[in-house]
């Protein structure tokens, strides 16, 4: 397999594509290579995984190191991030790289310097760089995962394309449209419902008519849920799951954009109806602790003939720009709100990613660089 040209990285390491979508392990080649071809003297800071994760992360788990990158080749071009996403899935997947891999992630990031015409200096775009503030690339050679130019969000913030006009917003769009199929005046449930995703899902299930529940881990959470439009929310921390869902769901739940798995999946699965869908976009109750135990849901699958699908956004990458103009069109149409919780500094990223995962961040927690 080719080694990915834009993550090339001073302890030698070669990230190969790794994409959200595909769990493809870094490997370790070219010891020396970046260092016998260091011309230019530009910098990048580069956070690395240096501990396995165990438990919750804790600042152990990262090392911020600087690597000095080539000159530019023809073809390339040399990206300085601004805003960098901290996302759960990075804590299951990075469980999977060998130790001194590069934090994977996406950033926006800026051409400072191109010999690429696809991508001139000025430009802004998407690209799965990883946890690094300067990337040099060449976008041809990347394999699966290519970086992107943003496309015009007007007057919106390019940070958008981390959120709600990228990865997760297009997690919500498809995730939730293609597997779950909601019907006018049918019930959602939204577990996750205050986070990146789950807020997105539960205003897209309010403009196809449905009658909207989401689960959150805060009073605050849910407070700003009913702004966004939500009919009931619950408080998972504080309220019994299962009672909430019978009163804020009396005729029971159709639809179940699961976000967390968990105690807070088994009392939904009690009240679903006949014909019910659950969308399994992610399973975060576990991603620190393990398997967790729940009652055999088997019986409710029978009886009530329901459907559930896991999935990886990555499977629409053929549509996505298609996701992304759908929610920017909303968001134009003042359909479609977002939240973003931005970190300052990116020596802060780790203490962004642990925060987001002990449920620090409303809507979607992004690093702004300077
Ligand atoms: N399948 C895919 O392609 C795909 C793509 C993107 C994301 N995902 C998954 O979707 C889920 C949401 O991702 P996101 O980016 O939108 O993150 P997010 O919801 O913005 O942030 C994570 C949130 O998870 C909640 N949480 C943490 N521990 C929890 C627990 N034990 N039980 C219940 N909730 C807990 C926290 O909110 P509270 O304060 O409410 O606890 C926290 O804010 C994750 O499971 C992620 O892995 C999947």
């Amino acid at each position: 397999m080719e080694p990915d040209h834009c993550a090339l990285i001073s302890t030698s390491i070669n990230i190969e594509n790794a994409y959200f979508g595909d769990i493809i392990l870094p490997s370790v080649s070219s010891i020396g290579i970046s260092l016998q071809v260091v011309t230019m003297g530009v910098v990048s800071r580069n956070w690395l995984y240096v501990k396995k994760f165990d438990g919750e992360p804790t600042n152990k788990n990262f090392q911020l190191i600087d690597e000095e990158l080539p000159e530019l080749q023809d073809g390339e071009f040399l990206a300085e991030a601004e805003y960098l996403s901290v996302d759960p899935y990075m804590r299951p997947y990075m469980s999977r790289f060998p130790v001194g891999s590069l934090m994977i992630g996406g950033q926006v990031a800026k051409i400072v310097e191109s010999k690429n015409s696809k991508f001139p200096v000025g430009a802004k775009i998407f690209g799965q760089f990883g946890w690094r503030t300067h990337t040099v690339c060449n976008p041809e050679k990347s394999q699966s995962d290519k970086p992107y130019l943003l496309p015009d969000f007007g007057t919106l913030p390019a940070s958008l394309a981390l959120g709600v006009l990228g990865m997760p917003g297009n997690t919500a769009y498809f995730g939730f449209l293609e597997l779950c199929s909601p019907k006018d005046g049918e019930t959602v449930v939204v577990s996750g419902a205050a986070g990146a995703v789950g807020s997105i899902v539960g205003q897209i299930a309010k403009l196809k008519g449905c009658q909207v529940i989401g689960i959150a881990g805060s009073d605050d959470k849910c407070k700003w849920l009913k702004t966004l439009g939500f009919d009931h929310t619950i408080n998972y921390k504080t309220e019994n799951v299962l009672e909430a869902l019978k009163k804020a769901a009396p005729k029971g739940i159709d639809c179940y954009f699961d976000n967390v798995g968990g105690t807070i999946t088994e009392s939904v699965m009690r009240l679903m109806n006949l014909y019910g869908r659950i969308s399994v976009c992610g399973t975060i109750s576990n991603y620190n602790s393990g398997p967790i135990t729940v009652q055999d849901p088997q019986r409710d699958f029978v009886f009530k003939q329901l459907k559930m699908e896991g999935f990886i956004v990555s499977r629409w990458r053929d549509r996505w720009m298609e996701g992304i103009l759908a929610n920017l069109d909303w968001i134009k149409q003042g359909k479609l709100q977002y939240e973003e919780t931005v970190t300052s500094g990116f020596d802060n990223m780790p203490k962004a990613f642990m925060n987001m995962l002990k449920g620090g961040n409303t809507g979607k927690a992004i690093v702004k660089v300077q």
